[in-house]
């Protein structure tokens, strides 16, 4: 059973909702003598109604394609995501009255699923590491399902400028504002690009090139160097050679790269819980990994603000379980990585 509700536009309802997200500070990471002063920060999106960063995202791509007429009233969008994404556009359509299908990955949660299907969109499952070249791919096939439908819209967000965007003007000025101006460094895992990007953009112009901003990378993803491998934090990294890079993501805004291994990412993800109480999905956990390395070796009152695109019960059935971590060969440690051990 999905959810009937009756049309809105997009600037009004639960929509209005999306972004104003809060930030709050982790203390506890163990940072090493001289940069007692210096403060980590997360940003918490999983407040946005579609519980995660891509409503930003989905919202901005849909505005912009209603405004320039390329998405028509009624029309279907179809979609291949990770899941955020396809949860914010299956959430404003279902409010906005565009009938959504969504193809996604066999890894994506079962969490994840059910919340598309929840807000009444089609799911459609790819082969989420066949080639570009091949039919499986979940591009093509997103591709040839919209071919098929008279009246379709391909928000490509891998390749749409609407999605960097969401952040330039929404992610960026709200983290400059909660800061009062004072963030230093800026840390996003990197999917499609989009958050790093805008936000990393809008934030290095409106300090003059005072904030540096650190790409955080998982283990198997090439976007930080190294050969492609398998990558088990969700909606984050990539395999593919460099010239099929999303055109989301440009990679001179980012200062820095780094590349922080599963163990460290769901040992950080499980202390948030353990000592914060706040149950985030596996790229917060990556993002604040490298959001503790960043401020180990930054000058003493340094502000690192780093993203939490969003929240752990998306991954219950996952991140949150033991046989599926151990499956992974991860082992969880009750102690954080000693920082002053770690490669900065
Ligand atoms: C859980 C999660 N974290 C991080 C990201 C990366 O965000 P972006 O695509 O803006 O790089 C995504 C993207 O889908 C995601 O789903």
């Amino acid at each position: 059973m999905s959810i009937q509700l009756s049309p809105v536009k997009t600037r009004v309802g639960p929509l209005a909702l999306v972004g104003n997200t809060p930030l709050v500070e982790v203390q506890g990471l163990g940072l090493p003598a001289g940069c007692e002063r210096s403060r980590v920060l997360l940003k918490l999106e999983s407040t946005n109604p579609g519980g995660s960063i891509k409503d930003r995202t989905a919202l901005n791509m849909v505005r912009t394609a209603e405004a320039s007429g390329e998405l028509r009233p009624g029309a279907t969008i179809v979609e291949s995501t990770s899941g955020n994404t396809g949860v914010g556009l299956a959430l404003i359509g279902a409010l906005t009255g565009h009938p959504v299908i969504i193809i996604t990955g066999q890894d994506t949660s079962q969490e994840k699923i059910a919340a598309l299907r929840q807000y009444g969109a089609r799911v459609i499952f790819a082969d989420w590491q066949a080639p570009v070249e091949s039919p499986d791919n979940p591009r093509a096939i997103a591709e040839r399902t919209a071919a098929e439908i008279s009246e379709a819209w391909r928000p490509r967000q891998f390749d749409n400028s609407a999605n960097p965007a969401a952040h330039y003007s929404g992610t960026g000025p709200e983290i400059w504002k909660q800061t009062s101006g004072r963030v230093t460094h800026f840390v996003a895992a990197v999917g499609t690009g989009g958050t790093v990007t805008g936000t990393g953009r809008f934030l290095k112009e409106r300090s003059q090139g005072a904030v540096r901003v650190i790409a955080a990378d998982p283990e198997g993803s090439v976007y930080s160097g190294g050969s492609a491998g398998k990558v088990i934090v969700d909606g984050v990294g990539n395999t593919w050679p460099r010239e099929l890079w999303p055109t989301s993501f440009d990679p001179a805004v980012v200062d820095e790269f780094r590349r922080i291994d599963n163990q460290e990412s769901y040992t950080v993800l499980h202390f948030l819980r353990n000592r914060h109480g706040l149950l985030l999905g596996p790229s917060s956990g990556l993002a604040l990994a490298a959001a503790r390395r960043v401020a180990a070796a930054a000058p003493d009152g340094s502000i690192v603000v780093a993203i939490a695109p969003d929240t752990g019960r998306n991954y219950l059935s996952k991140a949150f379980n033991l046989e599926w971590l151990a499956e992974q060969n991860i082992t969880l440690s009750s102690q954080l990585p000693d920082v002053d051990q770690l490669s900065h």
